[in-house]
């Protein structure tokens, strides 16, 4: 190899790599791509020049490798490997969240995460979950799935408070998307500074929110965040909707609210995840569950090889790349 050696985990995130002078690419698939429904050939289409492996042994240029794409979805040998690349220099995630890989990170090898490249597909998702539930479309689906017309009013957006938690890139496109909803949005980072709260103002804001939005990083800070106490403070009958990671939320804790009828939940992420056969959420009325799928879109593996590319592009030409990991997420 004489170049830049690059391992992508699938041909859709070597899009355009291979072009790229100084630059060899691998497709080496250590673990679970993007899911492939609703995606067109074309969308997922194959990258000319790259190379591809097998999921099930790691090519011998292992040594060589400097730049780093681990698949999508977080696997053990997609980790392990790590301890192999001796010459690597640069992680890239197609992940805007990094929590699963930190902890195997070597030292002195940059981390960037895919932060802005799942904004689209992932506020997409909280809306679209928002109005689902709210609208009642799971009862009407399930109706319909029986073959009945279950007439019922519903709730509405409108004239509602959304509380965004972790008002970041995410949640500021889920901000963008609500403009035209009629409906107060309210929101929290980690400090306060104009316009977003801090953290320290949850327990006002929490009992004034009709709808939480979670789109925190998973923290040791986050890490149950939306505990009994989180919990308690919301309104009655309030949403809450979490797109960020399973284990913000106190699921014991969450299953306790909905079980009283007190809370509603949207939720992407479970912790645990996947939700083991007969585990109360999958069948709690109030509870819309989808299988982590908020970015697995379409828009989101292109956003995230162009992005690659990027970094790649940047990395060859030493020049600084984007979306680096340097402090606690
Ligand atoms: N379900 C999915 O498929 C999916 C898809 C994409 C992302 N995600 C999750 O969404 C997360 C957010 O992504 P993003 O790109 O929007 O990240 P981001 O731009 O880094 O924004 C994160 C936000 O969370 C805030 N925050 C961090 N720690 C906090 C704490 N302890 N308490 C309150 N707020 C805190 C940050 O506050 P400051 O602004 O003050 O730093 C920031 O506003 C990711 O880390 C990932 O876990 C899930």
């Amino acid at each position: 190899m004489e170049g830049v050696l690059t391992w992508v985990p699938a041909a859709w995130a070597a899009a355009g790599l291979a072009e790229l002078p100084g630059v060899d690419v691998q497709v080496v698939a250590l673990g679970r791509d993007m899911g492939e429904t609703g995606a067109t050939a074309g969308e997922t289409g194959a990258c000319a020049g790259a190379t591809g492996a097998a999921a099930s042994s790691t090519p011998a240029t292992v040594g060589d490798v400097e730049f780093y794409v681990p698949s999508f979805f977080p696997s053990l040998a997609g980790t392990a490997v790590l301890a192999q690349m001796k010459r690597l220099r640069v992680v890239q995630t197609l992940t805007a969240g990094v929590d699963w890989l930190r902890p195997h990170l070597p030292p002195g090898v940059t981390l960037c995460n895919a932060r802005g490249a799942h904004d689209a597909s992932t506020a997409e998702w909280v809306v679209a979950a928002m109005l689902g539930a709210l609208r009642g479309f799971p009862a009407f689906s399930a109706a319909q799935a029986a073959g009945e017309r279950a007439y019922q009013g519903t709730g509405q957006l409108a004239d509602k408070t959304v509380l965004i938690v972790g008002y970041g890139s995410i949640g500021a496109a889920v901000e963008r998307r609500l403009a035209g909803f009629e409906v107060t949005v309210r929101r929290v980072a980690r400090g306060a500074r104009p316009g977003v709260a801090g953290v320290a103002d949850l327990p006002a804001l929490l009992p004034e929110a009709d709808v939480v939005v979670l789109l925190v990083p998973y923290t040791p800070e986050t890490a149950g965040l939306a505990d009994a106490g989180f919990l308690g403070r919301m309104k009655d009958g309030a949403l809450l909707v979490n797109a960020a990671r399973g284990a913000v939320v106190d699921t014991a804790a969450l299953v306790a609210e909905v079980s009283r009828g007190r809370l509603r939940a949207a939720l992407d992420v479970t912790d645990p995840e996947p939700l083991p056969p007969g585990h109360p959420l999958w069948s709690l009325p109030g509870v819309f569950l989808t299988p982590h799928v908020a970015a697995s879109t379409p828009v989101s593996r292109r956003r995230a090889a162009g992005l690659v590319r990027e970094q790649v592009l940047a990395y060859t030409r030493g020049e600084p790349l984007r979306n680096v990991i340097d402090g606690t997420y």
